[in-house]
């Protein structure tokens, strides 16, 4: 592992552990935004050191119609054996962000700045070998489709075993045994079969399974999985969910979790993000965001999810399209499809960006919303509709 574990190196030590002032004492002051945001990245949710830690990333696209602002200032950190799900509406900037911090962004074609540190160390500016030092085998990335990973006319097990290799200087059969290992980890039945058949000689749910098993063979401290049960059937998607709680269990990785489905969020999550045209609107606990959400955006998004107690009810959409990234409305993005703006007073919401804020004044749950009494509209008049 080239990466140092973040408890190797002083320098990673962030927050409250390097002697910044408590949050809650930090609040009361009223810290700058800039201080503030700075906190929400560097300590989690949890309170614990983090793994990965992305502050103010910005990712933009000069195209010939204009700039693309698909990240806005996003903040966010992960700590190892955690689980952080990103969610949002398709278009919302998880996929951007995340493949930021894979470094797999064009970089003629797209203007990154912010900070993003793995194990401490910096990743935004790094040349491209250097990148690839510090991120060596630490990161692996799960997408939606197994087809962009796995090449067609490679056996899968060939492949896995070549993914092993680029990073471990052992014998073709050592790598073959790990490979045969993590095919059998991940559920693959009859492994020295399958590792010779090719990826299309496998299901949809076994071509996941193999994705996996690639991407984890090098024991990732961090896995980002975008979207990854997406294609798949319910049942299936079930399991592969479970695989990846399993596999978090056995080799203690950090998980971004990518996806726009709140029942895997609900299923798999210690973290919750929820992203709006590229911009962190509430982040904390899945227990905070999903029981206690402070942001209209996060009701609309719970809202149109079927409950347990309603599981057959129709899904209530948001109203209206997100904005358009080459023009974000003024004020609160959020404004033009918000039920609840009228509560505010005056044309904060069109005219006034609101900051993330601790929801209670103090603490890791934050939203980005100008109401006042977010928590009893929340109980009045949200939370009895979602039964
Ligand atoms: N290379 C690119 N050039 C211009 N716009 C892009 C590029 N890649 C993504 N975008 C835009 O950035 C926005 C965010 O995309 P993405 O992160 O993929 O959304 P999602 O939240 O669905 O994963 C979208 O509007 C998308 O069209
Ligand atoms: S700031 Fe205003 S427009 Fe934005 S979510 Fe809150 S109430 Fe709605
Ligand atoms: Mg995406």
């Amino acid at each position: 592992m080239s990466t140092p574990a973040p408890e190797d190196r002083k320098d990673t030590m962030v927050g409250t552990a390097a002697g910044e002032p408590a949050p809650d004492a930090a609040a009361k002051r009223g810290p700058s935004i800039a201080t503030r945001e700075k906190r929400q990245g560097t300590l989690n949710p949890s309170g614990e050191t983090p793994y990965l830690v992305v502050e103010d990333l910005t990712v933009k696209f000069p195209t010939a119609d204009g700039v693309v602002s698909a990240v806005n200032g996003l903040s966010y950190s992960v700590p190892l054996g955690r689980t952080l799900a990103i969610v949002g509406e398709s278009g919302s900037g998880k996929s951007v962000s995340s493949m930021a911090v894979m470094g797999l962004h064009d970089r003629k074609r797209t203007k990154i700045t912010g900070s993003i540190r793995l194990g401490g160390d910096e990743i935004v500016g790094l040349p491209e070998n250097e990148l690839m030092k510090v991120r060596g085998d630490a990161v692996a990335m799960v997408f939606q489709d197994p087809q962009s990973s796995l090449h067609p006319l490679y056996t899968v097990g060939n492949q896995i075993t070549e993914a092993y290799r680029v990073h471990h200087k052992v014998s073709k059969d050592v790598a073959k045994k790990r490979a045969l290992e993590m095919l059998d980890l991940v559920g693959i039945p009859n492994p020295i079969r399958r590792f010779k058949q090719y990826p299309h000689e496998f299901s949809g749910g076994m071509r996941q399974r193999a994705m996996i098993a690639m991407g984890l063979v090098n024991d990732p401290k961090l896995v980002i999985a975008d979207e990854p049960t997406t294609a798949l059937d319910v049942t299936v998607q079930a399991q592969i969910l479970d695989l990846l709680n399993n596999l978090q269990k056995e080799f203690g990785s950090a998980i971004v979790l990518i996806t726009h489905d709140l029942g895997v969020v609900a299923e798999m999550a210690d973290d919750v993000l929820v992203m709006y045209a590229g911009r962190c609107v509430e982040y904390g606990t899945a227990e905070d965001v999903l029981a206690r959400p402070r942001m209209p955006y996060t009701w609309g998004l719970l809202e149109s999810i079927p409950t347990v107690s309603a599981a057959n009810e129709r899904l209530q959409p948001i109203k209206g399209l997100p904005p358009s990234l080459l023009s974000l409305p003024s004020g609160c993005s959020f404004n033009p499809r918000c039920p609840y703006k009228e509560r505010v007073k005056g044309e904060r919401c069109t005219t006034e960006l609101p900051e993330l804020l601790p929801v209670d004044g103090a603490g890791a749950h934050t939203s980005r919303c100008h109401l006042h009494d977010k928590a009893s509209i929340y109980e009045a008049e949200v939370a009895p509709r979602l039964g």
